[in-house]
Parts: structure tokens; sequence; C-alpha cells
């Protein structure tokens, strides 16, 4: 839970796929913000102290009869928490359910497109009609948290689980500022990183924040588990199960901990059924917590964030802008981008290739419009020529997407010149690959990833 001190922004969510963006939005202008679907307990929701209500409608064509029946229900629920309402893309014909209604609702009703106008509106509700003041700044909140986290945790020990990832990452940190060495990082490198990635993650934590950090480099031992397998479903869940077996052998060589640091946020607290089901990750959440070790208590000093939250933070505890801004990258690593068996020799060169691809990405400035792009080293071989040779080689599939939530998303127009660039360098510098192709398909109907 946030500090008592802000000043809070309830969002019910009757079904729109656009809750998470106004509650960003409203806290782009330092206003917390919380969603809950129209189906939460809003009774209890009373004791909660918000300060104004947002209710936001999925929009008249799309609401089912059903569906509009029980929104009608809550109406007088939701006018006895006496707030200032906003209405956004809410049928008329909800609205006028309760004539004596006391919503003050924009004459206009608009879809949110994250327009200047659309910006005022807000605006124009949070701070003149409901009056509120802009106080969730990303600095209070990252001293309020330290200092919570001390009062929790007292003289005890703490222990983290580093994946290299950007939401464990700042987590530590943040948990670090607050207790320093009672904190314990256990990063598990399972081989399957990116090029240099595990070395970066030491080098930041060990060298530049100077914390106790533990790197387990556990190559050979995750490979011997994968060895012969071929199913991706068989892969994620030896990665996962392995995962949670060297952090529980390490944490017992360490003085036991009292509290587990986890690096969830917000979103995945929403998404995970306290919103309104739309569920993203359920089988995505490798590494996850080890269930028989036993703590006093879990800290997850994210939990209020969302996403670009969590960077803010990063960048104010002087966390390095690669790592803050690094895309996502699976549990299971190149392990599921490594089609059929993994080896260390087709790792390594997947490492090499997907370095090149990432570096000349970035050397175009396209990383930051790119939500992901990688290289797969897919199980195809075929005929090729180098040097007047025949060859026989692996086939490399080059991948980019563009994508608000992962959900769905679409192959990134990648000039013609740089996949051609790219192509020339992987060809001519790694060994093993004689054919590159470029996936131009949008998801659905394929994944982001491929396995
Ligand atoms: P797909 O491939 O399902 O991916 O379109 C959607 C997002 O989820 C990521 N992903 C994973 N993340 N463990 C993870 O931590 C996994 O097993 C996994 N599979 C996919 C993927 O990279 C993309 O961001």
């Amino acid at each position: 839970m946030p500090g008592i001190n802000y000043q809070k922004v309830l969002i019910i969510d009757c079904g729109s796929p656009h809750a998470q963006l106004i509650a960003r939005r409203v806290r782009d202008l330092n206003v917390y913000s919380e969603v809950k679907p129209y189906t939460a307990d809003l009774e209890n929701l009373k004791k909660d102290n918000y300060q104004a209500l947002i209710l936001i409608g999925s929009s008249a064509e799309e609401e089912s009869a059903q569906e509009i029946a029980k929104i009608k229900q809550i109406i007088p629920l939701i006018l006895d928490l006496n707030l200032p309402i906003l209405t956004i893309s809410l049928s008329e014909q909800i609205l006028k359910a309760n004539p004596e209604q006391k919503i003050l609702s924009f004459a206009e009703q608009p879809k949110f497109k994250q327009t200047a106008a659309e910006k005022d509106l807000l605006k124009k509700f949070l701070f003149e009609i409901a009056e509120l003041k802009a106080d969730w700044l990303i600095e209070d909140f990252i001293d309020n948290k330290i200092a919570e986290i001390k009062a929790m945790v007292g003289q005890s020990k703490v222990i983290v689980g580093l994946s290299g990832g950007v939401d464990s990452s700042v987590a530590a940190v943040l948990v670090h500022r607050a207790i320093g060495k009672q904190l314990n990082c256990i990063f598990v490198d399972h081989g399957l990183m990116r090029k240099d990635e595990g070395d970066s993650v030491e080098q930041i934590f060990l060298n530049q924040f100077d914390m106790n950090f533990i790197r387990v480099n556990a190559e050979a031992r995750f490979l011997g588990k994968l060895a012969g397998i071929t199913d991706a479903e068989q892969k994620r869940k030896i990665i996962g199960e392995e995962f949670i077996r060297v952090f529980e052998e390490e944490s017992q060589k360490i003085d036991n901990s009292d509290y587990l640091v986890q690096g969830t946020i917000y979103p995945d607290i929403i998404e995970s059924g306290a919103g309104d089901g739309k569920l993203i990750k359920s089988h995505h959440n490798v590494g996850g917590l080890p269930e028989d070790i036993d703590f006093k208590g879990i800290i997850e000093p994210l939990a209020d964030l969302f996403k670009d939250e969590v960077r803010q933070v990063g960048l104010a505890l002087g966390i390095p802008a690669d790592l803050v801004w690094r895309q996502p990258f699976p549990g299971p690593g190149l392990g599921i981008r490594i089609i059929g068996e993994i080896t260390k020799a087709k790792a390594d060169l997947l490492r090499d290739a997907d370095a090149i691809y990432r570096a000349e990405i970035a050397k175009a400035g396209m990383d930051q419009e790119l939500s992901q792009y990688f290289a797969v080293l897919t199980n195809l071989r075929s005929v090729g020529v180098k040097d007047d040779a025949r060859t026989y080689d692996y086939t490399l599939a080059l991948r980019a997407v563009k994508t608000v939530d992962f959900m769905t998303a679409v192959a990134a127009e990648i000039p013609f010149d740089l996949l051609n660039k790219i192509t020339d360098r992987i060809i001519s510098e790694v060994d093993g690959i004689n054919r590159i192709v470029y996936d131009i398909t949008g998801k659905p109907s394929a994944t982001i990833e491929w396995e």
C-alpha cells in the first residue's frame, strides 16, 4: 500500500480494455490511482479513503444486456461512495438508470485515445472538480518505501532472486537502499542469457552497488537437464523447476532469511485476477516463489507501480539506463528461442547472431521504438554455398514486433537495407548459419516467441 499521504483515485473498470491506460494517465498527472473491476466488493472500498472516482465502460456497442444490468445494479453503491465522478465510455443507458444521480459526466463521453483534449479533460476533473493535489511523486515514493521496508525488516535478513530483468533489479536496489547488506542477492545464471548479460548483471550489482551478491553459474547443470528435450513446454518446466531448486540450494547456504523480495508490479496484480480476468502471464511465471522455503513475509516493493514508474524508480536509484530500458526477456531465456534440442554450441551461435542483430538495431536508432526484437535459431538446416563449397547449415529467423500489451502485436517494418546489413554481418561473422529470414507475422496468428 502507498503511504497514507497520497490522495487516491478509484477507477472502476466496467469491462474496458483501457482501464489500465487511464490509470497510467492519471498517474502521469502525479495523482495515485487504483483499478478495481466493477465486480469488486464496493462496500469494502469505502474504508479505503478514495478522493475521486472514474467509471469506465466498455462503450455502448460492446456491452451485453446482461452486463448493462449488472453495472446498473452497482450504480447506487457507487453513488453511495459520495465521490466526484468522471465517467468514460459509459453508455447513456447506464447513466440514465438513476434519474436522481449525482454523476458528473462529461458531455461527449470520450473513448480514450490519449489526445490533448482528453488530457485536459482529465486534468479538469482531477484538479478543478475533485480538487486533488498532484502529490504522487517518484522521489516521495522511494523515500516512503525505504522507511516502510526498514520498519518492516528491522534487523532481519532478506533474500532476493535476481533474473537480470528490470523488475527484480529495481526491487533489489530499492531494498538494498533501505537495509544495505542485510539483503542477499542470488543470481542464477542458467546459461541461456544473451551475450555478456550475466557479466553485466554481476558488474552492476557487485561492483556498482556493492551488494551481497552471489552468482551461480549453473549452465552445465541446466544444459544437462535439457539434453534431448525438444518439447517447448517441457523445456519451460525443466528450466522453471531447476531455477527454483538452485535458488533453494543457494539460499540454504546463507543464514536464515526472514523475508523474500519479489519484483511483482501492479499490472501483475490486476491481471492475475484482482482485475477483470485478463490473464496474460499465467504460464510464463518461470522462477516464481520457492514454495517450501519458510519466510516470515514477502516484500513486494513495486506492487503499486506500473512499468513506466518502475523504470523511473530504477533511474532515480542510479541503475544504468541499459538495464532500466531492457526489452522483455522470457524467464527460460534462449531456451525457447532455440527450436528443438538445446545444446551449448547452438546457444553460443544464437548468442552471437542475436548480439549482432541487437547492436545493428540500436545503431540504427530503432531500439526504443520496437517492443521486442531478437533472433531465433530454427531447427531447419538447408543447403547453401560459401567460398565455392556446399554448406548445410541452420536458418536463423529475425523477429521484431511492436505492441502495447503483448497480447497482440504487429511485425515491425525494418528497412530492407538494414536487414541486408544485419544478414551480411551475421553470415560472415557467425559460423553455422547460411540462411536468414525475417518473420513478418503478427500476433495473432503467431506468438511473439517461436515456442
Ligand atoms: P508470446 O510468445 O506468448 O509472448 O506472444 C508474450 C510475451 O511473453 C513473453 N514470454 C515469456 N516470458 N517466460 C517468460 O517470462 C516464458 O516462458 C515466456 N514465453 C513468452 C514473451 O517474450 C513476450 O514478451
